[in-house]
């Protein structure tokens, strides 16, 4: 099996990409990772997306490409330039761009809860984490990613990161599942 060969990528995928190369953009989600969350989404009809760290919306195509015709995606960016890339390519009814500080959309938010939350920023991740739980329906997922040393992490990150695993391993609520692939996985599912 050859895990890199990925079928199904989706049809805006490469010009994000390009476009995200050209602004020099370094955390960009990875092609495994978006796959995974294509499949798991999948798994969620009808169901209430969040995604938290828009970027240039890679991981937001491969989303939509997993959700059915009545799911609905939220996705949280604070870079206007990043956000717009991925509202330039991504033309889909199902997903609402918002524009803001994650940390104040987290603390505000008063609608539905998710049934499957990618968290993909420092709000909602090693920031917020009890509170962005809080938006999570019983039996849904919660997926990070960037759990191995990346290029990108700054010093003492490693640290954080370590005690951020074990305060998730400690919840009595949580399904915890580690993947040493891709960039590093933890699919959390809520009982
Ligand atoms: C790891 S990147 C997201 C990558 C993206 N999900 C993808 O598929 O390529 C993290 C993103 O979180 C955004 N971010 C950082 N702090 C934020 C905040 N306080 N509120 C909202 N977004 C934030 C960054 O601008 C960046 O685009």
């Amino acid at each position: 099996m050859n895990d890199t060969v990925i079928a199904g990528i989706p049809d805006m995928y490469e010009k994000i990409k390009e476009a995200t190369h050209d602004l020099e953009f370094q955390m960009a989600s990875d092609v495994c990772t978006g796959n995974l969350l294509k499949t798991l989404v999948a798994s969620k009809p009808a169901g209430r997306l969040l995604e938290l760290g828009t970027g240039t919306g890679l991981a937001t195509a491969w989303m939509l490409a997993g959700m059915d015709a009545k799911s609905l995606l939220t996705t949280v960016e604070n870079n206007e330039l990043l956000i717009e890339v991925a509202k330039k390519y991504i033309r889909d009814s199902r997903v609402e761009f918002v524009l803001t500080d994650g940390y104040e959309w987290i603390r505000n938010y008063e609608g539905p809860l998710f049934d499957f939350i990618f968290a993909d920023a420092m709000p909602g991740k090693y920031d917020l984490f009890d509170e962005t739980i809080n938006l999570l329906n019983s039996h849904g997922y919660y997926i990070i990613d960037d759990m191995l040393p990346q290029p990108n992490w700054p010093e003492g990150h490693d640290e954080r990161v370590n005690l951020f695993i074990k305060r998730i391993e400690e919840r009595k609520d949580l399904l915890v599942t580690k993947l040493n692939w891709s960039t590093g996985i933890m699919i959390i599912v809520k009982k």
